[in-house]
């Protein structure tokens, strides 16, 4: 059978179509609850969804960048147990500024090959970068065997036959350098075995030169790691190593399967890059865009402190500004830092630097290409402004409420007098009262239990209606660490509320997005993944019954039921390249079957049964997740709808997200 792994969702398939066909000959069974969803699908009635409803937030957060979504694979920093048994990481960008700018100082995560009577390895401020200004000093003290050193990678280099890796290396010595870089695979116990290796050609580089290698695979093996070796006597000084894999997604550097299970989404906007990122514990450590721009090696990278990981900022303002025009045809909403951070702020008369930063970050997307800042853009290769319409000033920062607000004033003046057309997104509540400042948007932001979000979601129905818009850009369901289904049946339900108030909230993204499963620091989260593997949680799943919301037409919908307490609905039409169809979607998030009506009024088409369809993401058990191993235990299941029509009789399985979509024959 087809969907054999799917049996479950199978199971309920054939259960709603056997209702469909055969509803006269259907017992009812016992504890079944009853509903009838009226749609009123006439236009008079009908509303526009905004084309921004839906999109993604990516944070730097759990690895989601460094060892995630940017495709470097050399690991650039170190893991340390500090005091009490706290993990922590400290950067040595892809230089080697282990522990900071002074030497000696740690190599980790490097490691040394060969024997310590034949190679010397530590830190001097040797490097050709003002910003980076430690590099590795390799002495060679024996003619054989091969010495040198190795990098791991992100616990493990995947590396795949038949494809091409990029290395680039400084590399200064005063004798001609004859460097082996090798991939190697420590799968089998003992023996490393080689998969890739190029070698200098022994050319003498006493000033610090760049060397390119390509590297192509012969094997495949997921726990890599990457060599430089050579046996040849001498010193060799190494710096702002990298090792890229070439098929990234467009040659834009991101993990090309990553990059596709967002494109999924159709995400409308990609808010970045935090969250709490973007605030730090600390001022001195929150993210800095001007250090993320420009030449990566030049880049100083950063220490995040709130999530306790450094990142190299391989992964940059201007990449997550590509990210967005080039590859996701998303609108960036940019977060900018208000002067504030966990524990520490300006006041009122130092802020001045961060408005700057802020305007002068504008300047660096949208100004012309001769401009100070538009010229470096130019200069790494986009000539053509990226558009930015948003910026939302500062994270979570309305706690402090009178020192943002006085904050805010001063980012708002100056950036609507350079920049009129950019809206502007407050920290501040604007669901329970007005905001006491402008802003286009209030930043709302909704964790909670399961239970809690399901109930919490009714709050949108009493927020005002006139004033600034809603931007509910973090909301997820968290029952402890598990990404269950049940969970995310709360959050559909939840979104369903939004779609039926998009007239107030008018974005709205899931929080976090990414997590590597080898850093588990905040769960649960849309996409789980490793070196070489990645899934969608249940979570993941529901917001791909979402991504044609936006910009469609929302139609409004009545449930009559005693079991209503339980039930969520909404009503769309919709477009493809080729059709209209009518989407209905149903969350049942109690445990009993419910024998449903669905019963369309006012529509103007008939329905095409052949090509109508409908999904529904259900499970055995509500508790159910999924992992690597069973990546597709909670997956929607889409059938053909042969008895589509402006009434429906079909059951609805426990736990479930169907979705009904009617092919209109305009
Ligand atoms: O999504 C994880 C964190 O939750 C974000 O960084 C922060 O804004 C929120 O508190």
């Amino acid at each position: 059978m087809a969907c054999k792994p799917k049996y479950h969702a199978c199971v309920i398939i054939f259960f709603l179509l056997f209702s469909v066909s055969c509803r006269s000959l259907a017992a009812e069974p016992e504890g079944h609850q009853t509903a009838v969803v009226e749609v009123d699908a006439s236009w008079r009635n009908a509303r526009k969804i905004p084309e921004t409803l839906f999109g993604v937030f990516f944070e730097e957060i759990n690895h989601a960048g460094a060892g995630g979504l940017w495709a470097e694979l050399a690991r650039s920093y170190l893991s340390v147990v500090l005091w009490c048994g706290v993990k922590g990481n400290w950067k040595i960008t892809n230089g080697f500024e282990a522990g900071g700018p002074h030497t000696p100082s740690n190599i980790d995560p490097w490691g040394i090959i060969g024997a310590k009577s034949c190679i010397n390895v530590m830190t001097e401020q040797a490097s050709y970068f003002k910003r980076n200004n430690v590099a590795l000093r390799m002495e060679v003290l024996c003619d054989r065997p091969a010495v040198g050193i190795f990098n791991p990678g992100f616990w493990g280099m995947n590396i795949e036959e038949g494809k091409m890796y990029k290395l680039v290396m400084y590399i200064r010595s005063k004798d001609s350098v004859q460097l082996t870089a090798k991939l190697t695979c420590s799968e089998t116990s003992g023996q490393l075995q080689s998969l890739a290796s190029a070698s200098t050609q022994g050319i003498v580089m006493s000033n610090w030169t760049k060397v390119e290698l390509q590297l192509l695979a012969h094997g495949t093996c997921r726990t890599s790691r990457l060599e430089l070796k050579t046996s040849k006597k001498g010193v060799i000084w190494l710096d702002q190593v990298s090792l890229m894999p070439s098929d990234t997604y467009k040659g834009h550097g991101f993990r090309k399967e990553l990059m596709h299970m967002i494109l999924e989404l159709k995400p409308r906007f990609l808010r970045f890059p935090g969250g709490c990122f973007v605030e730090g514990n600390r001022l001195r450590n929150a993210f800095k865009w001007k250090e993320t721009v420009g030449p990566w090696e030049e880049r100083p990278g950063h220490y995040g402190d709130v999530w306790n990981y450094w990142t190299d900022d391989g992964l940059g303002y201007y990449e997550l500004l590509q990210a967005n025009f080039e590859d996701l045809g998303a609108d960036p909403v940019w977060v900018v830092n208000a002067g504030i951070s966990h524990t520490d702020y300006t006041n009122n008369t130092s802020i001045t630097p961060f408005v700057k930063d802020a305007i002068d970050s504008l300047e660096f997307a949208k100004g012309s290409p001769k401009s100070t800042w538009g010229s470096i853009r130019a200069a790494m290769g986009h000539p053509d402004p990226f558009p930015v319409k948003f910026i939302a000033i500062g994270n979570e920062n309305c706690r402090l409420k009178q020192i943002y607000q006085g904050h805010y004033m001063l980012f708002y003046k100056a950036i609507r007098g350079a920049y009129p057309d950019i809206q502007f997104i407050s920290n501040c509540d604007g669901l329970n009262g007005q905001l006491d400042h402008p802003a286009d948007f209030y930043d709302v932001h909704i964790y909670g239990n399961a239970t809690e979000l399901f109930v919490k979601k009714d709050m949108f129905y009493t927020a005002s209606r006139t004033g600034p818009k809603a931007f509910v850009s973090e909301y997820a369901a968290r029952n402890g660490k598990s990404a269950t289904l049940f969970a995310s049946l709360a959050e559909a339900a939840f979104l369903i509320t939004l779609e039926r108030n998009s007239d107030v909230v008018q974005m709205a993204s899931y929080a976090p997005l990414f997590v590597n499963d080898n850093d588990r620091n905040w769960l649960p989260d849309a996409i789980v993944f490793n070196s070489w593997q990645q899934y969608g949680t249940p979570s993941y799943w529901v917001q791909t019954f979402f991504s044609e919301s936006s910009g469609s037409v929302l139609h409004p919908i009545t449930i009559r039921s005693s079991y209503s307490g339980s039930l969520a609905s909404s009503a769309i039409t919709w477009r493809d390249t080729e059709k209209s169809f009518l989407r209905v979607k149903v969350v049942n998030f109690g445990p009993h079957v419910v024998n449903l009506t669905v019963a369309v009024n006012g529509l103007q088409a008939g329905v095409n049964t052949t090509k109508s369809a409908v999904s529904i993401l259900s499970s055995s058990n509500a508790m159910n997740e999924n992992s690597f191993s069973s990546p597709n235990n909670v997956v929607p299941v889409t059938r053909a709808l042969p008895h589509a029509g402006k009434e429906m009789q079909v059951l609805l399985a426990p736990y479930s997200l169907t979705s009904f979509d009617l092919a209109l024959e305009l």
